[in-house]
């Protein structure tokens, strides 16, 4: 692709706008200087490509409680006793009972412990008490309870064993101060002949009288469970899978925690990769993320050890994420299985199992309901097929051991999942020659994963300029600043590292004939559980601790203002400090600018036309963050009308703008 870039005629200011309307003028900042050389920019109409609209998206795995404890809406913590040591991991006894995980007393075959509550002998009481006793359960560190003052409706829902009918005091309780935020009676009728389900609403409120409390504690929060002890005959009750949600996404049964989905949709992203990054690989063979133990009822999904090294309870599982692609408008991006796992690799001449399970995760998501894993999608409440364009064949085999037979596991899955569905485009999961196969495989994607310090990333801004053009097109299904200079990384996005991530998006945006997608990655982190940072989102248990990174909201810039066309750009300097793309869609021309450095800029851009426009701007210091209740760098928006077809944009160091025209 060719962009000119060359010196145009001589710089002359043209103040397109007058200092009223000049929005930069408008953001508080003090009143700007032309810098000693302005950079002057004319957007071309002829010449430039047409470009992907699907440029910008996401990508999920669960990774330090991104998903439970995270944007899937379930609040309780190790509600089915997964993974290799659940324990009593998050329970806590009320009153004079005992705890234990029981395996004796299994709730499905999938999940195969539950939590037995025995009243504690206690010489002279006996069981004749009439205290509530029961447990409680302290989520992930914490239930985040919302700080509104009208109510939130919760729905719970447990499975109970015993012999117990009556009412069950269902609460969500401060830990420390003992605020009751909800409460309800749940009356159950139980026996010893089996397992049954309970289910109810309540709601959920902070009264203004109990606003101090509520703040000590700091999202200490915990869900109860209470009986009366004396009218539980045999002293024993057994719970299983118990359920706490808050406000779901779109109202989903089993859906996302609605506030931080929100946050996400906010992005528009155009496609979800899913389910994985590492998470899907396993640690070894056995806890591979397999697509058939994460659908149906939860009861029946096992969950596993993850890659991260704690439960999933794969809650948000197969049918959940396509539910999550529709609701925000996105392209599914799914990740297959490919052989690689953290403990062994199966050889190409064995995979004939595992093609016959990625053709039947294909046949459950695509075919019709009539075949067997159709009818089983049917079964689970969804008829029509999905819609499934993109399959990526594993994840990063140029790590891990992977690259010496990555090209022929490669080439089987690619002909397995082509002969069956030619139209579904696949990727590979890497760029390296090393590890694919030759010939390449025609019409074949490549997926490539970089986390950077801010400099190398931003030295990345051409990378996809020296791509040939006959290589394939490409996804970058993960990149971001990481500073790796720093023994403990990056905890969280900055000024300068989303700069930079700007300045590389814009490298992408111009080279979008052949990045067809890419993600900024990880998407989310519950900050208690912290493995990998930065990520996008933030946030923990605590009232309003959500916390959008910096890059959050370069991401959100760059992805609500997507060109379906590349225009080139004439300008009086070459690109760096400042890098800029121009694009257009059918209603709007987009110009975006990065100033990476120090030194106050100013740029004088010359539109084909005239109008309406907006300037949106992120700004701050070049090592502001934002952290939880101290979100200070936030883009600020001014809209303009203009009367002229030149507009003028002052940058402090370290800024990046959007300037819309409509
Ligand atoms: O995004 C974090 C991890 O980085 C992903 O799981 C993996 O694909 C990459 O190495």
């Amino acid at each position: 692709m060719d962009f000119t870039s060359a010196a145009a005629d001589s710089f002359e200011r043209v103040p397109g706008l007058s200092p009223r309307q000049d929005p930069s003028l408008q953001r508080g900042s003090p009143t700007p200087t032309l810098t000693p050389t302005p950079i002057s920019l004319t957007v071309l109409q002829n010449g430039g490509n047409w470009t992907s609209g699907l440029l910008h998206g996401i990508m999920f795995e669960e990774m330090d409680h991104s998903g439970d404890g995270g944007i899937h809406g379930q609040l309780l913590r190790n509600n089915g006793f997964q993974g290799w040591d659940a324990g009593l991991t998050a329970y806590k006894p009320l009153g004079d009972v005992v705890l234990a995980q029981d395996i004796n007393n299994p709730l499905t075959e999938s999940m195969t412990s539950t939590l037995s509550v025995t009243l504690a002998p206690r010489p002279g009481a006996g069981t004749t008490s009439t205290e509530f006793v029961g447990f409680g359960n302290t989520g992930y560190n914490g239930i985040p309870v919302s700080n509104s003052t009208s109510n939130v409706e919760y729905y719970t829902s447990f499975w109970m064993m015993g012999d117990y009918t009556g009412d069950i005091l269902i609460r969500l309780v401060g830990s420390r101060s003992g605020n009751v935020y909800g409460a309800t009676d749940l009356n159950v009728r139980g026996d010893w002949a089996q397992f049954r389900f309970f289910e109810t609403r309540f709601n959920v409120s902070v009264r203004p009288e109990m606003q101090r409390g509520y703040f000590e504690d700091n999202g200490e929060n915990e869900w109860q469970v209470l009986w009366r002890a004396d009218e539980v005959r045999g002293d024993v009750l057994n719970f299983g899978l118990v359920q706490l949600f808050p406000p779901t996404y779109k109202d989903r049964p089993n859906g996302l925690r609605d506030d931080i989905a929100k946050e996400v949709e906010a992005l528009k992203p155009a496609f979800l990769r899913l389910p994985g990054g590492n998470n899907i690989e396993g640690l070894d063979v056995a806890n591979r993320w397999k697509w058939n133990e994460t659908i149906g009822p939860l009861e029946h999904r096992p969950g596993r050890q993850g890659d991260w090294h704690y439960p999933n309870t794969e809650a948000l599982g197969l049918d959940e994420y396509m539910q999550w692609c529709e609701d925000m408008d996105m392209e599914p991006v799914l990740t297959v299985w490919d052989g690689k796992s953290y403990g062994g690799i199966i050889p190409a001449g064995e995979m004939q199992p595992y093609l016959v399970d990625i053709l039947n995760e294909l046949e459950y998501l695509l075919g019709p309901a009539t075949t067997p894993y159709g009818s089983l999608r049917a079964h689970n409440g969804r008829i029509p097929p999905y819609n499934i364009p993109f399959i990526e064949i594993g994840n990063e085999d140029d790590y891990s051991g992977g690259c010496d037979t990555y090209a022929s596991r490669l080439t089987l899955i690619h002909n397995t999942i082509h002969t069956a569905y030619p139209d579904i485009t696949l990727i590979a999961n890497n760029i390296d020659p090393a590890c694919l196969p030759t010939p390449p495989i025609p019409g074949l994607m490549y997926d490539y994963h970089y986390y950077r310090n801010p400099d190398d990333l931003a030295a990345m801004f051409d990378l996809w300029d020296n791509w040939g053009r006959d290589r394939g097109k490409v996804i970058v299904g993960e990149y971001g600043v990481r500073n790796f200079s720093d023994p403990d990384g990056v905890f969280w996005g900055f000024v300068q590292g989303s700069c930079a991530e700007a300045v590389h998006m814009i490298g992408l945006e111009r080279n979008s004939d052949v990045v067809r997608m890419a993600a900024y990655a990880p998407l989310v982190q519950h900050f208690g559980f912290t493995q990998w940072s930065p990520t996008l989102i933030g946030f923990d248990s605590r009232p309003n601790s959500f916390t959008p990174s910096t890059s959050y909201f370069v991401q959100r810039m760059f992805s609500t203002n997507r060109g379906t066309y590349v225009h080139p750009v004439q300008s009086t300097a070459g690109f760096g400090p400042v890098y800029w793309v121009a694009t257009s869609n059918s209603s709007s021309y987009h110009l975006k600018l990065a100033n990476f450095g120090d030194e106050r800029q100013t740029v004088i851009v010359r539109f084909p036309g005239a109008g309406r426009g907006t300037l949106e701007m992120l700004s701050g210091p070049r090592d502001a963050s934002n952290t939880p209740y101290n979100v200070t760098v936030v883009p600020s928006l001014t809209e303009f009308l203009v009367s002229s077809d030149v507009y003028t944009v002052y940058m402090e160091g370290w800024d990046v703008a959007v300037l819309v025209v409509s």
